[in-house]
């Protein structure tokens, strides 16, 4: 038997730590629906949409650009970037996070949002104020650092945003641990779960 022939295009990447890891912010319980029901399902769903297209061989970048142009392709849109955003928002948290980021990216934010603390006063506003599902990012555009809403699947990198961090405010990311209470969710994970080194290491990489 072909091993690789029956091997997923797009392997659901591994969660960065344990499930448990990100507690008491993030329940295990939480991540384990998040990572392995929801994250896992639209890799899935991703893998059966493309196979046996000219598609099955593109990276994961190049299917989100490509469903947006026309005929735009809604389903398949929204699960690669729905498979896009969670390994990032995985990634752009870790135990014992939060804290200051590393000098050059705190002087940038302090000069583009005036503070350290306005830029964390916009990041929460942005994730609290989303209405419905969605995200918010902490993006480069334009040379500039801004805070960006997306909502449903959407994301930075079909609108020439750079992302070096997102929180998921999709209710599935917090309801078991904090019910309604998103802004608690949203308060704890920027003090202490958010990856500044993960944000550093994108903004060095950007093009
Ligand atoms: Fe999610």
């Amino acid at each position: 038997m072909d091993v690789a022939s029956t091997s997923p295009t797009h392997p659901l990447p591994p969660l960065p730590y344990a499930q448990d890891a990100l507690e008491p912010v993030i329940s295990r319980r939480t991540v384990e629906f998040h990572y392995s029901r929801h994250h896992r399902g639209y890799v899935d769903t991703l893998n059966k949409l493309i196979a046996g297209t000219s598609l099955a061989h593109a990276s994961l970048e190049e299917i989100v650009l490509h469903a947006t142009r026309a005929p735009r392709q809604d389903t398949l849109f929204n699960n690669a970037a729905q498979a896009w955003n969670h390994a990032f928002y995985w990634r752009s948290l870790r135990p014992d996070g939060g804290g200051i980021p590393p000098a050059a990216l705190l002087q940038q934010l302090e000069t583009d949002f005036g503070g350290f603390d306005r830029f964390k006063q916009a990041l929460a506003a942005a994730a609290v104020g989303r209405f419905g599902s969605g995200w918010a990012w902490l993006v480069l555009e334009g040379g500039k650092l801004k805070v960006v809403q997306t909502s449903n699947a959407d994301t930075p990198i079909v609108h020439n945003q750079t992302p070096l961090l997102t929180i998921d405010v999709w209710e599935h990311a917090y309801y078991l641990d904090h019910q309604n209470r998103r802004a608690d969710y949203v308060r704890e994970v920027i003090d202490r779960l958010l990856n500044w080194e993960f944000a550093m290491a994108n903004l060095e990489r950007r093009p």
